[in-house]
């Protein structure tokens, strides 16, 4: 059974893609004129010229809008797709779940034609600059310790790639790891947990203590005390990367 087949059942109600980062994404994908999107999940971030996603969970497939590019399950290790089959491969914040990293990002190339676009986070920079797993959660970092990709192994299956810094705006809409920076209250709420699999997959028993010493330190105005800096700034660069590589 696929991972999002448990915890992906409200994706859809957190998840919705950030305007901002679409224009990250779609910039990198340059003047393609066809992509494919693997690990493609409710199909946040597809432009319109999508053909094909590709995504191994039935529940996050029942979530894609409809009028979205049809939807085939399988997994990135093995495409059901020919060599050069699209311009342009995506694949956003998925590598992290795969089983066998090298043997997806292969497939990757072997189905480009042109680029090959991925969107994962340094786990060496969102450790230092997030004040959350940083602060209250280290069980959630600990977690991601074993699941996170180095950006260089990355970028060497991918043969080489340009890496951009995917800096978070303060209302980001995409409510993933660090999305709710400036708004701390957010991670209190089961719901948004739920929609963030380092938090979902570490558990709300391990993260009991630390959400209790998040509320308590709201409560008391503590956090806003010492993250007052962070208030006055629109974005943050808490390791979230643009890997873009052509073949
Ligand atoms: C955090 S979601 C990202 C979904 C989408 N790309 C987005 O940006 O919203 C991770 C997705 O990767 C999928 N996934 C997990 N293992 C995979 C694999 N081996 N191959 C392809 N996709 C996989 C999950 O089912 C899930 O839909």
């Amino acid at each position: 059974m696929a991972i999002y087949d448990t915890i992906g059942t409200t994706y859809g109600r957190t998840r919705r893609p950030d305007a901002r980062i679409a224009a990250r994404i779609h910039a990198a994908l340059g003047d393609a004129v066809d992509v494919i999107n693997v690990g493609a999940g409710t199909g946040s971030y597809e432009p319109p010229r999508t053909v094909l996603a590709v995504e191994p969970s039935q529940v996050m497939v029942d979530q894609r809008p409809p009028g979205s590019a049809p939807a085939v399950r399988a997994v990135a290790e093995r495409l059901p797709l020919r060599d050069d089959a699209a311009d342009a491969v995506m694949a956003l914040l998925t590598v992290h779940h795969w089983s066998d990293l090298a043997a997806g990002i292969g497939e990757l190339r072997r189905v480009a034609r042109r680029r090959v676009v991925v969107l994962t986070w340094d786990q060496e920079v969102f450790r230092e600059q997030f004040w959350l797993v940083r602060e209250y959660l280290p069980e959630a970092a600990a977690f991601d310790d074993t699941r996170a990709v180095p950006t260089d192994r990355l970028a060497a299956l991918l043969g080489g790639a340009r890496l951009e810094p995917v800096h978070i705006p303060h209302d980001c809409t995409d409510g993933f790891g660090a999305a709710y920076w400036r708004r701390p209250h957010a991670y209190l709420d089961p719901q948004v947990r739920a929609g963030i699999s380092m938090l979902a997959q570490t558990g709300d028993d391990a993260l009991a203590p630390g959400l209790a010493a998040l509320a308590d330190d709201l409560a008391t105005g503590r956090w806003h005390d010492r993250h007052a800096g962070l208030l006055a700034l629109d974005a943050i660069d808490v390791g979230y990367r643009l890997l873009v590589t052509d073949s």
